[in-house]
């Protein structure tokens, strides 16, 4: 395996690495989902409760890219609140997808099945927001709920592949990513390896119970400074 370095250079890098997979085509007629998760090397998904200490500009770049070619972006809502979301895209990829006749945002996906979507800077942007819940309750303001008599990842992609909603990013957390792995709904996983030991009891990319074990395979490894850049694909 050669090691390719990933360039920052005006995000050109991650915009052809997230060209390679195609995501908006889907899968067979049902939604792609690319997973992009950054870790320590020891492991931990956040420090001190958020992921920003982990980062990279290049890793920034791959997270904004994969949402710039994304017909949605799946995020629980404990990270909606943790990263306090807003402020998606750059200009010029949002003039990228308008230039495509695609909305200028992509629309934000989260779950709560007892509708609890916090109120976030993306609420107030302009951003159409999706929840998927089983309660009656009233979305917040700038919130859609999309009622499911059963919340589960199957359905929810179900229903994002009914409205033409293929190209699927997940940005986590780790308790909707075990339920997106757990699930055999992951296509795609771009895992940044942060160069740096955290310890703590901040959790792995997957919280919750233990899994079957989900295998994978490494399809690209790339680099910049001392972060890694793994792209996995599950196992046949
Ligand atoms: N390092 C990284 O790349 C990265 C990325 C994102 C977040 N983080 C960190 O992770 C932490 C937040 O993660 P979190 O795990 O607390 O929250 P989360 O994964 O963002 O939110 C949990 C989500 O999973 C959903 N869920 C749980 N069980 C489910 C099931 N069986 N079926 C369908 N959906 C289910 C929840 O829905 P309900 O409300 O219905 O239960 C909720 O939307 C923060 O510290 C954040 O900084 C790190």
């Amino acid at each position: 395996m050669t090691l390719q370095r990933l360039t920052a250079s005006g995000g050109r890098s991650a915009r052809d690495l997230v060209e390679g997979l195609r995501l908006r085509e889907g899968v067979g007629g049902r939604p792609r989902v690319a997973a992009v998760m950054i870790a320590s090397a020891d492991g931990r998904a956040a420090v001190a409760g958020r992921s920003t200490p982990l980062g990279h500009p290049d890793d920034r770049a791959l997270l904004r890219e994969l949402r710039a070619q994304a017909d949605v972006v799946l995020v629980g809502t404990g990270t909606l609140a943790a990263e306090r979301y807003g402020s998606l895209l750059d200009p010029d990829q949002r003039a990228r997808r308008k230039a495509l006749g695609l909305p200028e945002h992509p629309p934000v996906a989260t779950i709560s099945r007892a509708m609890d979507v916090p109120d976030v800077p993306l609420l107030h942007e302009g951003v159409e927001v999706l929840a998927f819940t089983e309660s009656d309750r009233r979305p917040p303001r700038g919130v859609t709920a999309v009622r499911l008599e059963r919340v589960d990842l199957p359905a929810v992609l179900a229903e994002l592949g009914r409205r033409g909603l293929l190209g699927v990013t997940c940005e986590g957390g780790p308790g909707l990513l075990r339920e997106v792995a757990a699930q055999g709904c992951l296509d795609d996983l771009l895992l940044t390896v942060a160069p740096l030991l955290a310890g703590g009891d901040e959790p792995s990319i997957l919280a919750g119970a233990a899994l079957g074990p989900v295998r994978l395979r490494l399809a690209e490894v790339h680099r910049a400074d001392d972060h890694l850049f793994l792209h996995y694909r599950p196992a046949a």
